[in-house]
C-alpha cells in the first residue's frame, strides 16, 4: 500500500465552513459526544465535527480534507462496538457526522425498495416501511440510534439474519462520496445486475475506510400476519443446536430468530435492569429465544410453534418453555435478550468477542474455549449469548469477583489469544458482525492470510491513495 502522505499543518477551519451548508461544531462542549464510543473504551480528539445536509456538502468536505490531507472519520449513530467511529488522540482528524442527512427519499411498494439517506435512524426506516405495509427486517437493540449508513458500513447483523441476511443482503444500491470528493450515484433498485465488479460491495462493511456512504436503496419485504415468540430452557448449547435443526425442519423460512442466552446473562439483566423478570420459574444453564413469522394467521403460527416445542420437550432438548401470549409479553422476552449489552456495560469493564464458527461447531467451540479460559483464569465470568442461528456468538469475559477491571484487562491479549485460536481451529471469524474498527486490525492481520491482507491493502491504496479515510481502522495504520 502507498504510505499515507504526511499531514500538512492544520488548515484554517474557516475555509471549510464556507464550503458546505449544515453545521460545523468546534466547541468542546458540542464535539464531546462524538469523541467517545458507546462502550466508553476509546476517547479521541478532533479538529471539528462537520454535519452536512447533502451529498454535495459531503463531497465538498471530502475535497477540503483531500486538499489539506486531513483524516476523515465518518460517524452515524456512534453505537459501534469496535471504536470505528472514534478519531485517534492526535486531534488532526475531522469527524463527519451524517446525522442531519436523515431523509427518506422514496418508498417503492412495487419494487419493494426504500431509498434513504445515510443518517436515517434504523427504527425510522422500519416504521416508514411498516407505514407503507412492508417490512424492513434489519433489527438490533441499537435500532433507536444507529443509522442506515452505519449499518451498511459495518454490515450489521442483528436478530433476523437467519431469515433475511446481513445488511449487505438487504442493499441493492448505494450513493457514495469517494475519497477524491466525487459523488457516485449507484442507487439502482435492481435484483439482477451483472455489469462488472460490484462496487457497492466494496463500500459495505468497509467501516468508512474507502468512502462515505450518503444514501442507499434497501430491500423491503411483505409484513408477516403474525409473529410468535418463545423462551425455551435447554440443558446446554448442544441441545440448543438440536432444537435449531428441529425448528428449521418444522418451520422452514418462518423461523426468523434463534438467539442463545446463558443463565449468567439472564442474571445480569435481572440484576441491572430489574424491570425485567425471568419468564421461567426454574433456572436453566441456557435458554433459546426463538421467533416465527407467519404469513397466514396468529392461530396458525401458534399451532405450529406449540407442536414444535411439544416435540422438543418430549425428546428432552427443551426442559421448559413459555410462549408469549401477547405482543407485550413478546416484547418482554426480547427486552431480556436485548438488555444484555447494557446490563454487561453496567456490570463493568469486560472483554468482548464477536465470533462466528460453522453452526455445527458452536457446541464444541463453547465447551473447549470455556475449559481453556477457566483453566488459565479461574473464576472469570463467561458471558455467552448471541445469534446461534447464524453461528455467531458474543463470547464475552468479565473479571472474577473481587478482581479490579485494570488487573483483569491486563490479561486481555491472553484471553483474546485463547478465544481466537479456538475460532481459528474451527475455521471461524474473529468479527462476525461488529467489524474491526480500531479494536481488531492487528488481530485480523494475524488470522488472515498475507494474500488476503495484501489484496485488502491494494483496494485501499487504489481508492484512497492519500490514506485520509478513517486511517487506522480495518487495516493497521
Ligand atoms: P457508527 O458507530 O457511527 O459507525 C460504525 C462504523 O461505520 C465506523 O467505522 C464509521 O466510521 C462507519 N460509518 C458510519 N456511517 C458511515 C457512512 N455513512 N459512510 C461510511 N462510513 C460510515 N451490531 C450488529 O451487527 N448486530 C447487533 O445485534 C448489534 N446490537 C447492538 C446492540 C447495542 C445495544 C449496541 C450499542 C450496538 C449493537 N450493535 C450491533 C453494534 C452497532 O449498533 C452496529 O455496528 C451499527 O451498525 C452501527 O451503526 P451506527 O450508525 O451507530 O455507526
Ligand atoms: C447483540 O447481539 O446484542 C450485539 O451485537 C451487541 C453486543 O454484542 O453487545
Ligand atoms: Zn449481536
Amino acid at each position: 500500500m502507498n504510505a499515507p502522505t504526511a499531514p500538512l499543518p492544520p488548515a484554517p477551519l474557516d475555509g471549510l465552513r464556507q464550503r458546505f451548508s449544515g453545521r460545523l461544531l468546534t466547541e468542546d462542549v458540542d464535539t464531546a459526544p462524538f469523541l467517545t464510543d458507546w462502550r466508553k473504551r476509546y476517547t479521541g480528539r478532533a479538529l471539528a465535527v462537520a454535519q452536512p445536509d447533502t451529498a454535495a456538502d459531503v463531497a465538498a468536505i471530502v475535497r477540503w480534507c483531500a486538499e489539506h490531507r486531513v483524516p476523515l472519520v465518518p460517524q452515524g449513530g456512534n453505537t459501534g462496538m469496535v471504536g470505528g467511529a472514534t478519531p485517534d488522540a492526535s486531534g488532526s482528524a475531522l469527524v463527519l457526522s451524517l446525522a442531519r442527512m436523515n431523509r427518506i427519499r422514496d418508498i417503492d411498494t412495487v419494487n419493494n425498495t426504500a431509498t434513504v439517506e445515510a443518517g436515517v435512524i434504523l427504527a425510522n426506516l422500519q416504521q416508514a416501511a411498516r407505514d407503507a405495509g412492508r417490512l424492513f427486517p434489519l433489527s438490533l437493540a441499537a435500532e433507536g440510534s444507529c443509522t442506515v449508513g452505519g449499518n451498511l458500513s459495518t454490515n450489521a447483523g442483528g436478530v433476523q439474519v437467519l431469515r433475511y441476511g446481513n445488511t449487505r443482503e438487504l442493499c441493492l444500491g448505494l450513493e457514495v462520496v469517494t475519497p477524491a470528493g466525487e459523488v457516485w450515484n449507484g442507487l439502482r433498485g435492481l435484483r439482477k445486475d451483472n455489469t462488472g465488479y460490484d462496487l457497492k460491495d466494496l463500500f459495505i462493511g468497509a467501516e468508512g475506510t474507502l468512502g462515505v456512504i450518503t444514501a442507499a436503496t434497501m430491500k423491503l419485504y411483505p409484513l408477516p400476519a403474525a409473529q410468535v415468540t418463545a423462551l425455551a430452557a435447554v440443558p446446554d448449547p448442544h441441545a440448543a443446536l438440536r432444537l435449531l435443526m428441529l425448528a428449521q425442519q418444522r418451520l422452514a423460512a418462518s423461523l426468523t430468530a434463534f438467539e442463545l442466552i446463558s443463565d449468567y446473562c439472564m442474571g445480569l439483566v435481572e440484576r441491572h435492569l430489574p424491570a425485567n423478570r425471568r419468564p421461567l420459574a426454574e433456572a436453566s444453564p441456557y435458554y433459546v429465544l426463538l421467533e416465527s413469522s407467519d404469513f397466514e394467521s396468529e392461530a396458525h403460527a401458534r399451532e405450529r410453534f406449540e407442536a414444535l416445542l411439544g416435540e422438543a420437550m418430549e425428546s428432552g432438548e427443551v426442559t421448559d418453555a413459555a410462549i408469549a401470549g401477547s405482543i407485550a409479553q413478546s416484547r418482554a422476552f426480547w427486552a431480556i435478550r436485548e438488555g444484555i449489552p447494557e446490563a454487561q456495560a453496567l456490570e463493568g469493564r469486560n472483554i468482548k468477542h464477536d465470533i462466528s464458527v460453522p453452526i455445527s461447531s458452536i457446541g464444541r467451540f463453547i465447551d473447549e474455549t470455556n475449559a481453556a479460559i477457566e483453566r488459565d483464569f479461574p473464576g472469570v465470568r463467561l458471558v455467552v449469548f448471541g445469534h446461534l442461528g447464524d453461528g455467531n456468538l458474543h463470547y464475552n469475559v468479565s473479571p472474577a469477583p473481587g478482581v479490579s477491571p485494570e488487573a483483569f484487562l491486563a490479561h486481555e491479549s491472553a484471553i483474546n489469544h485463547i478465544t481466537y485460536e479456538a475460532v481459528a481451529a474451527h475455521r471461524g471469524s474473529i468479527s462476525a458482525e461488529h467489524g474491526l474498527g480500531q479494536l481488531k486490525p492487528d488481530e485480523n492481520v494475524h488470522y488472515k492470510s498475507p494474500l488476503e491482507i495484501g489484496l485488502m491493502r491494494s483496494i485501499k491504496a487504489a481508492l484512497d491513495p492519500q490514506g485520509i479515510m478513517n486511517p487506522g481502522k480495518v487495516l493497521p495504520a
